[in-house]
């Protein structure tokens, strides 16, 4: 195995507990690998400020900033490779990764969801609304799933899922904090296979 750390940029938008997951099982796991930039859409969400507590480069991109979408996934492309990026970890970021961004990091993309997909993925499913629709839908089990992105929303190859019962109680919100517990444990360790399997 090459001594060399694979360099992780993390895309967040929201609080970044999967990136925290991320974080400290790299350091507990000792990965051949090291977060060394979170992007965010969201200058001071909890990812962000975390970065900051934990020296890790921030950078708040935002398609406002920028002309276009052109002009916003050059700029995107700009700070991967200034920062010499290997792999982009989509950990809660809510926005769509522009398609050159995905075509120039073919396969090097992961992204987690908070359901066992190919069901209830697509776009508008994400956050709160995806637990709304596996209630509704009547689902006995939900989950989560680390895939590769794809320029399709959620279509990418299944990496890695993990199940977690649907109780007859549950609301969105009950459900939505028994799945991100099994997010912080899927995370890591698909990130962990997927990148022993890069630096084979
Ligand atoms: C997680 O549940 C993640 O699966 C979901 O957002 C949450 C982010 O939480 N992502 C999506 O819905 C993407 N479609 P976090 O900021 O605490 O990691």
């Amino acid at each position: 195995m090459s001594t060399h750390k694979t360099r992780l940029a993390v895309f967040c938008s929201g609080s970044g507990s999967n990136f925290q997951a991320i974080f400290h099982a790299l350091k507990k796991k000792q990965l051949n690998a090291e977060i060394v930039l979170c992007l965010s859409n969201r200058a001071h969400c909890g990812a962000m400020e975390f970065a900051r507590r934990n020296g890790i480069a921030t950078v708040h991109l935002t398609e406002k900033q920028l002309n276009s979408f052109d002009d916003f996934a050059a700029a995107m492309l700009r700070c991967l490779r200034e920062q010499s990026i290997g792999i982009i970890v989509l950990a809660g970021y809510m926005r769509k990764v522009p398609d050159a961004v995905v075509a120039a990091f073919h396969d090097k993309i992961i992204n987690i969801h908070p359901a066992l997909l190919p069901k209830f993925g697509g776009e508008g499913m994400y956050g709160i609304y995806v637990h709304t629709a596996v209630l509704e839908a009547g689902e006995t089990e939900s989950g989560a799933t680390v895939h590769l992105v794809n320029e399709e929303y959620d279509k990418g190859k299944i990496l890695m899922q993990r199940h977690v019962a649907v109780l007859p109680d549950d609301t969105p919100e009950t459900l939505a904090e028994r799945v991100l517990a099994c997010e912080h444990i899927l995370y890591p360790d698909a990130l962990e296979k997927f990148l022993a399997e890069q630096q084979l």
